[in-house]
């Protein structure tokens, strides 16, 4: 079959045989009845209804690019991870996202933004599926599934609902440092490309002797931090939902390919059980005058997917992908991220995942894993088990032995984290409040939380809302009250 258009190829089907009409189905005489025999038609439909994956029950809807990260400095005393390594470039692929927002949810919500990066190092993936906040709104994975309940739609008018979230924020305090960040300038960025990126979870790296630090990841914007108000963000939601997905992809498209200076906080081992405050808690920061920022490199994005659906819809972070010289810490939070993602990628795109383009290594795969639904890749192993005498892949204990790991003991509890002299909820947030915002900011910030609070939220919640402010900021919390009441 010839295509009687000039130099374009012929249509086929998804076997590649040459289709006969792009226009017309099969039937008998030109006003009689479909055939059944009419393959191609039947394809097109069953294809098309076949076309979506699950949306992801969080983060839905993103964006995404590949690009590169390069070290700057020398940061081989603190880990011998390969992507760290002085003078390294490694590739990269990033994903930002809203959190609560469904797919075609407007992207100047107010909300946290996702920070999804995926380095392809020649150790194997690294992920880091950090936030463009340094925080989060609780302290423990268990508590993780009602927060996101109480923040998306209600089961009974399936709408979203403030009194819902507030509800939550109210009864869980240590939500009041996220919840502050979040109603204040930064719950709105500009563009994607005027966010900071934060790991968030303190993490370990261990040097090429053995040595262990605790460290945490800022990510810092090239392009300046900007934020847009809330009026400007209600008025782009309703005029261009798509703004930060058209402005990360027209910046790349156009040349201004944006870029993010990596820098770490780095913690001794050794100072972690006498801190002042829980250095796990992902509730909490370490104040730069204790820890200071120390320069590691810079990631640039300079490659739009070629195809959205394959390698952004498809793409598959995970915060267990760690490489030799990385790994976690005993932040409950992220203990319990170490199952939940791997677990979502296969419920949502299939077991073999890790096949696909953007979650593909750039190094040879050596996994006893086979088989399974859409497996393309053919299994290396002659003998798939482990040990066996045929040519397998064997571990290597003695480069990849030790794990970067902590000791711990004591008696099976469910509890909160140890308290320490400075673990409290509301005294970081007041310090942002009083001593990081200008005048004009705190006034924003007062006005974002009346506006909130004005819509739909009701007393009791409401009053202890008032009372969640004040213990953040009296003088904040007063003026919270005075606007809600009128004033
Ligand atoms: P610093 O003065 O050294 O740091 C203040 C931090 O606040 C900077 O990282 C700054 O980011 C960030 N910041 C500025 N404006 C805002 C805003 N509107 N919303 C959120 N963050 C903002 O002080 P400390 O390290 O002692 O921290 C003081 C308080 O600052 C903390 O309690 C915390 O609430 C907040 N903070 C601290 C961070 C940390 O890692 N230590 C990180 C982010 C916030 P930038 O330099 O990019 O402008
Ligand atoms: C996405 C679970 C906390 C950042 C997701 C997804 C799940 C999930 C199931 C969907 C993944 C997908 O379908 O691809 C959890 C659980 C948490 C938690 C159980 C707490 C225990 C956090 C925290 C951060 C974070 C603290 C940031 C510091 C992200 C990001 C994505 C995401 C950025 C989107 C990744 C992408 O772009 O594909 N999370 N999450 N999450 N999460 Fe979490």
């Amino acid at each position: 079959m010839t295509s009687t258009a000039q130099n374009v190829p012929h249509t086929t089907n998804n076997a590649g045989v040459p289709v006969e009409s792009d226009e017309h189905s099969l039937t008998v005489s030109p006003d009689g009845p479909i055939l059944l025999q009419d393959h191609y038609l039947i394809e097109k439909m069953a294809q098309f209804n076949r076309e979506r994956v699950p949306e992801r029950v969080v983060h839905a809807k993103g964006s995404g690019a590949y690009g590169f990260f390069k070290v700057t400095n020398d940061v081989s005393q603190f880990t011998r991870a390969d992507l760290f390594q002085p003078g390294k470039t490694t590739d990269m692929l990033a994903r930002f996202s809203t959190v609560a927002g469904e797919q075609g949810s407007p992207d100047t919500w107010r909300d946290p933004r996702g920070f999804a990066l995926k380095f392809y190092t020649e150790d194997g993936n690294y992920d880091l599926v950090g936030n463009n906040t340094p925080v989060f709104f609780v302290r423990d994975t268990i508590k993780f599934q009602d927060f996101i309940r109480s923040q998306k739609r209600r089961p009974d008018n399936g709408m979203r609902d403030n009194d819902m979230q507030w509800d939550f924020w109210t009864l869980s305090p240590e939500s009041a440092h996220q919840v502050t960040w979040l109603m204040g300038d930064r719950g709105i960025p500009r563009t994607y490309r005027n966010m900071n990126g934060y790991g968030s979870h303190t993490y370990m790296w261990v040097n090429a002797g053995g040595q262990k630090f605790w460290i945490k990841y800022h990510f810092k914007t090239d392009q300046g931090i900007d934020f847009l108000t809330q009026e400007d963000a209600d008025r782009l939601a309703g005029t261009d939902g798509d703004v930060h997905r058209r402005d990360l992809y027209e910046a790349i498209e156009g040349g201004n390919a944006p870029s993010w200076t990596l820098y770490v906080q780095v913690m001794p081992f050794e100072d972690a059980p006498d801190y002042r405050f829980n250095p796990f808690d992902l509730t909490k920061v370490w104040p730069h005058g204790d820890y200071p920022l120390i320069e590691v490199g810079r990631m640039t994005l300079n490659r739009n997917p070629e195809d959205f659906f394959v390698h952004i819809e498809q793409a598959a972070f995970e915060p267990s992908n760690m490489v030799p010289g990385i790994g976690p810490s005993p932040d409950k939070m992220l203990l319990g991220r170490l199952f939940s993602y791997a677990d979502t990628h296969r419920y949502r795109i299939g077991p073999n995942y890790a096949q696909l383009p953007p979650n593909r290594p750039h190094v040879p795969v050596h996994s006893y894993a086979k088989d399974g639904p859409m497996r393309f890749e053919p299994s290396r192993a002659a003998r798939p088990y482990a040990p066996n005498s045929y040519g397998g892949p064997a571990a290597d204990a003695l480069r990849y032995g030790e794990p970067a790991g902590w000791e711990t003991g004591g008696e099976m509890v469910r509890a909160a984290y140890t308290l320490r002299r400075e673990d409290d909820d509301f005294g970081q947030p007041g310090t942002m409040v009083r001593e990081v915002l200008d005048d004009a900011a705190r006034e924003r910030l007062v006005n974002n939380v009346a506006g909130h609070l004005l819509n739909g939220v009701s007393r009791p919640v409401l009053d202890r809302a008032l009372q969640y402010w004040r213990n953040i900021d009296k003088n904040v919390g007063d003026r919270i009250a005075h606007r809600v009441n009128g004033g």
